[in-house]
């Protein structure tokens, strides 16, 4: 059986002393996981991140990447630049930047073939809003988001990582019953079986509000092979407890 994966998001958060006061906080805590750990730490704090958990049981991810390889493309950050720093994963799509900055699925497919061209493992984002949902449109809608990655992306699909974050469950404390998260997890696993053989092995996470009190139960989902975790990522003594509900 795969090790659960569990994947801190700091989203735009922290600061060079509370970065290392978070991270040694964790190690201290850590032990020897029995699920694999990450965090997504804003492009800034890389180097400082890269260098406070080199050698442990963290891997570094970052929260974006660009569509461009190199070049006249002001602020962004490509894929082999991260790749400098030791990074692992990247998150690609989060609903955040889909909202925000527009993204959309042709690009983030785009995105997560400029990670995995640098030996990256693109986390790609999932998830319906809460309109969405009330219009029974969960399923056809995180079925196209995954759809345009594997268009892109057929051939080394096995090699993404996929998080179905419902958007109404993104920082609000509403998350999705176990009931709802497995049942999308059970449709976005049978679209990535039917395109590659070695779907099985493809980490599936949650997010939306994952906590110290839910995330046990989440995670003893058939399908459910870890979490993305946002606010609960940036209090060790939270974060922490997600993980050892994942051992
Ligand atoms: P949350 O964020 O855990 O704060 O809801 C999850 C995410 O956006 O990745």
């Amino acid at each position: 059986m795969k090790k659960k994966l569990i994947a801190g998001n700091w989203k735009m958060n922290g600061s060079l002393a509370a970065n290392e006061a978070l991270i040694k906080n964790l190690l201290a805590g850590l032990g020897t996981p029995a699920c694999q750990v990450a965090l997504c730490v804003p492009s800034v704090y890389l180097a400082q991140c890269q260098s406070l958990v080199n050698g442990t049981a963290i891997d570094l991810g970052a929260q974006d990447v660009s569509q461009q390889p190199e070049g006249a493309f002001t602020g962004e950050v490509s894929s082999a630049m991260l790749q400098e720093f030791g990074v692992r994963y990247v998150l690609v799509g989060h609903s955040e930047r889909r909202q925000y900055h527009f993204e959309t699925d042709a690009g983030v497919a785009v995105k997560a073939q400029r990670a995995l061209a640098c030996g990256i493992t693109p986390i790609v984002c999932v998830g319906e809003t809460l309109a969405e949902r009330e219009a029974g449109r969960t399923e056809e809608v995180v079925k196209r988001q995954l759809a345009a990655v594997i268009h892109a992306n057929g051939h080394c699909i096995s090699e993404i990582v996929v998080a179905y974050e419902p958007v109404w469950a993104i920082g609000t404390g509403k998350t999705a019953s176990t009931e709802q998260a497995q049942q999308v997890h059970a449709v976005l696993r049978a679209q990535l079986k039917a395109a590659s053989p070695q779907a099985d092995r493809i980490h599936l996470l949650y997010g939306g509000s994952m906590n110290a009190a839910n995330a046990a139960q989440l995670l003893a989902q058939p399908d459910i092979d870890g979490g993305l975790v946002g606010g609960a990522s940036l209090k060790a003594p939270d974060f922490l407890s997600i993980i050892a509900s994942a051992n």
